[in-house]
């Protein structure tokens, strides 16, 4: 499979790279810059990321490129353009005025290969304190702004260029088209990396490696494992062996209602109800750190059990995500955050289980897009994120079955609220939180003393930061009123107007 390499000097944009040149069609993978894999014939091109570094700093990354440059087609970006500059004798400067944000390019030269079919000015993203002063002779520049005279440069005899902009951020209005001219136009590469052809290609890897072997895999509800099981289902059929597990902390009806569509897609799967272990493992506890673990610890108990009980089962599936696996190899170093599904990380290990993980080269929206192809219904796609610990860290406090059905009849209203208004989709995620606070109300003649809920809908893009959503007024009216009608024992809706940071999205 042909492909791109992207080498990460730790910009925070590098994954944005990649989206773009997969939005292209076209496969890449991010290395760290001094972890550059083997140039073998399947890589058509290398771009080299941008950095919170400069090239002046003592401890800049600069790496040996010898192996790909002037051999295969290298495009820098930002730092990568001022390494390419400095390290072969141009020279690089504080900048003299800020040059962040807008900026004007003009094209210098139409004709070549980079600047094809871009407008004579268009607008780019700059983001940089240093910048280029000089280059060697053999650098021709094509572009310029006001400011930046060296805004991108083709070297001379080589199939090498630097551009001191952003062309993978939507503010560069020409973006695409520049990493089209680059990947395509001159790295060659065929756009034929669809979703279709993804799922052809593994499934067809996932038969070669798995062959008759028993797979265990955790299913969640959520889209990652879901995907991930239709994908092996088709590769090795009733040989995945589904464990789905009712922590009786998930929403209102949803363990049945996924189990059967579960079922309804033909996958081989296990429901097993342990509600009662875990609540009454969290009888009493208030501490969100301890609820995790306790929630996590269960799940483990619950699933093993069960995996144990399926004989010679040799492989353990996860719904392994590109961005934990570019998190735990980063230029950053391995991430602190363990994502949810590494809670099935604890199988004994005499059990001695290998991992496969089938998504772990996709982003989130590829898989949806991958979910898509493959006929799962867009109910199951388009679901929000849901934490694993589920309500209990939404239950402010210690949880009681009472709290549990309580809430689970708010967020229902509401959830199905959202969907009737039309609104769902353009959320990335919502959900109530029971407070531990009550307060006096009047309903009829009678004063009561009851619970205050919490609505919370935010948007993002990776959860890492996230703001509220501008819920009209009058669907908020109306769900407020439908909740403290509908469930006993609330008598009070607030709406969560914070932003992330410095709130979270979970409330716990
Ligand atoms: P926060 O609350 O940190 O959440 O803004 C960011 C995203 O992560 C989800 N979340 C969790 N997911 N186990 C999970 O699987 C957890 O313990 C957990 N805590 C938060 C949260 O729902 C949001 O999507």
């Amino acid at each position: 499979m042909e492909k791109i390499i992207i080498l990460d000097f730790g910009s925070q944009y590098t994954q944005l790279i990649a989206r773009r040149v997969r939005e292209l069609n076209v496969y890449c993978e991010i290395h760290p810059f001094n972890k550059a894999p083997q140039m073998d014939e399947s890589v058509k091109g290398v771009i080299l990321s941008g950095s919170p570094f400069s090239v002046r700093d003592e401890n800049a990354p600069k790496p040996d490129l010898s192996a790909f440059k002037g051999q295969l087609p290298l495009l820098g970006i930002c730092y990568g353009a001022q390494y390419l500059a400095s390290a072969f004798g141009g020279e690089v400067q504080p900048a003299a005025s800020r040059e962040y944000g807008r900026a004007m390019l003009t094209v210098g030269d139409k004709e070549d290969a980079l600047m094809k079919n871009l407008p004579a000015t268009t607008q780019v993203w700059m983001s940089h304190g240093d910048t280029i002063t000089s280059v060697p002779a053999s650098y021709r520049l094509i572009a310029g702004t006001e400011d930046v005279k060296v805004a991108a440069f083709h070297i001379e005899g080589e199939q090498t260029w630097g551009i001191q902009f952003h062309p993978e951020v939507y503010h560069s209005t020409d973006g695409t088209q520049l990493l089209k001219n680059f990947v395509v136009g001159v790295c060659g590469c065929k756009q034929d990396w669809t979703s279709e052809s993804f799922v052809e290609s593994t499934v067809e890897e996932l038969r070669k490696k798995l062959g008759d072997d028993k797979v265990v895999l955790g299913l969640s509800g959520g889209v990652d494992s879901s995907v991930a099981a239709v994908l092996l289902h088709k590769a090795i059929g009733h040989n995945l062996y589904c464990i789905f597990v009712d922590s009786g902390l998930l929403r209102k009806n949803e363990f049945d209602e996924v189990l059967e569509s579960y079922k309804n897609m033909g996958l081989n799967v296990k429901g097993v109800k342990a509600g009662d272990k875990f609540l009454g493992d969290l009888a009493g506890v208030t501490d969100p750190e301890k609820k995790r673990k306790i929630i996590g610890r269960d799940f483990v108990e619950v699933f093993n059990e069960e995996a144990q009980q399926i004989k010679d089962v040799k492989w353990l599936a996860q719904g392994t995500i590109y961005p934990d696996v570019i998190e735990s190899s980063s230029v950053n170093g391995p991430s602190v955050t363990i994502k949810s599904h590494h809670n099935v990380g604890g199988l004994p290990k005499e059990m001695n289980l290998k991992i496969v993980e089938p998504l772990r080269l996709l982003f989130k929206d590829e898989v949806r897009r991958v979910g898509r192809s493959m006929g799962i219904s867009e109910n199951l796609i388009g679901r929000h994120p849901f934490p694993g610990p589920g309500l209990a860290i939404r239950i402010l406090g210690d949880i009681t079955p009472e709290k549990v059905e309580i809430l689970q009849n708010v967020d229902k209203i509401y959830i199905d609220s959202l969907r009737e208004a039309g609104l769902y989709d353009q959320v990335w995620q919502a959900g109530a939180i029971l407070l531990p606070v009550k307060s006096v109300g009047v309903m009829g003649d009678e004063r009561t003393y009851e619970s205050c809920v919490a609505l919370r809908a935010v948007t993002s893009t990776d959860g890492m930061t996230a703001d509220w959503v501008h819920l009209p007024y009058e669907f908020l009216m109306n769900v407020s009123n439908e909740i403290i009608n509908k469930v006993r024992g609330v008598n009070r809706v607030v709406y969560d107007i914070s932003s992330k940071p410095p709130a979270t999205i979970e409330w716990e």
